[in-house]
């Protein structure tokens, strides 16, 4: 980390956090912690200040962005919600699920975020300091994940700084983000309740109150979240998924209690929770110099599984 950078790394302390409310308020860029992954926050009423994320990013103008409210009366206020998504929302908010709905005609937001689609993904994310800080910037704030496009999302400020640090005026320190894997988006712009991104809220249970969820893709059509590029999550080593052992020059990445030869294990008590929170932070400690490559033990596709088998698959798509 240069000293640049971490000059930029702030205590998320009631200063700080009206600080950076004032900055995003002022069409500046800040990164801040969500239950998620750390977000790169812009007023997403500002044009140029969205602007500004995607070329932070560097991120194809055809993705749009989550914006996230402090309440859901915020969010609907801006967006149609359904019965559905008022279920969803009474449920899971604050929390991990990002709606995608359709835009109201009388909605402030920068057409940006929508990326010409003429729906807006919502969330309220459920982290004290990202509640603070909407509350603190007046706005709602456009916020994809705060690292380059394509590459692994950041759970800690040191990650942002790494990756971001020069793109940002402030980076506001919460500490590990605790479910460490992004939020679980879900298309209810038309009849039937889609899932474009499996997430932190599983799939199991946004089916017990909305009932069946399509997957997005799985009968071959084009993808309907232009952000779910196949290639996507990716560190800079390649990675091998379903492996047993580690091969020659290998890291071995394992998850529960017979994976006691791995490098790192995701969770030695098998808990998935705890190993969608330590997913990216351990990916990236593999991926040095030290190592030709990362191996990647099974993950059992269910729960959370489902969201951490995503992102693994499409770390490792061939570039
Ligand atoms: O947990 C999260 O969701 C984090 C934190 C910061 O909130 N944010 C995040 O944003 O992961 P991002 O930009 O990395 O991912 C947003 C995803 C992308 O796959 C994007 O294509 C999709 O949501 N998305 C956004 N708006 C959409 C829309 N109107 N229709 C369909 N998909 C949309
Ligand atoms: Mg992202």
């Amino acid at each position: 980390m240069t000293e640049h950078s971490e000059a930029r790394v702030v205590a998320a302390i009631p200063d700080a956090i009206a600080a950076a409310g004032g900055l995003i308020a002022g069409g500046r860029l800040v990164a801040f912690p969500t239950e998620t992954v750390y977000g790169l926050g812009a007023d997403a009423t500002n044009d140029e200040a969205v602007a500004a994320v995607f070329a932070a990013k560097n991120r194809p103008t055809f993705n749009p962005l989550i914006v996230h409210f402090a309440d859901a009366e915020a969010a609907f206020r801006t967006v149609a919600a359904d019965g559905r998504a008022e279920r969803l929302a009474e449920a899971f908010w604050p929390g991990a699920l990002t709606l995608v709905l359709p835009r109201q005609a009388k909605s402030t937001l920068s057409l940006l975020v929508s990326a010409g689609l003429d729906t807006v993904a919502v969330r309220v994310p459920s982290h004290p300091v990202a509640h603070a800080l909407l509350e603190a910037s007046g706005c709602p704030i456009a916020a994809p994940s705060a690292n380059p496009s394509g590459r692994v999302s950041p759970t800690t400020a040191a990650h942002v700084a790494e990756s971001l640090g020069g793109a940002v005026a402030m980076i506001l320190d919460g500490g590990a983000c605790p479910v460490g894997i992004e939020s679980t988006v879900v298309d209810l712009s038309g009849d039937q309740p889609t899932l474009l991104r499996p997430g932190g809220v599983t799939a199991e249970d946004i089916e017990k109150v909305i009932g069946n969820l399509e997957t997005a893709g799985s009968d071959g059509e084009a993808p309907k979240s232009p952000g779910m590029l196949e290639r996507h999550y990716a560190p800079g080593l390649p990675l091998r998924l379903d492996a047993t052992e580690a091969g020659p020059g290998e890291a071995l990445l394992g998850l529960g209690p017979g994976a006691a030869g791995a490098t790192l294990n995701l969770s030695p008590g098998g808990d998935l929770k705890e190993a969608a929170a330590n997913l990216f932070a351990m990916m990236r400690r593999l991926d040095t110099p030290e190592h030709e490559a990362i191996a990647v033990m099974p993950v059992p596709e269910r729960g959370l599984g489902r969201a951490i088998n995503d992102r693994l698959r499409r770390a490792a798509a061939t570039r």
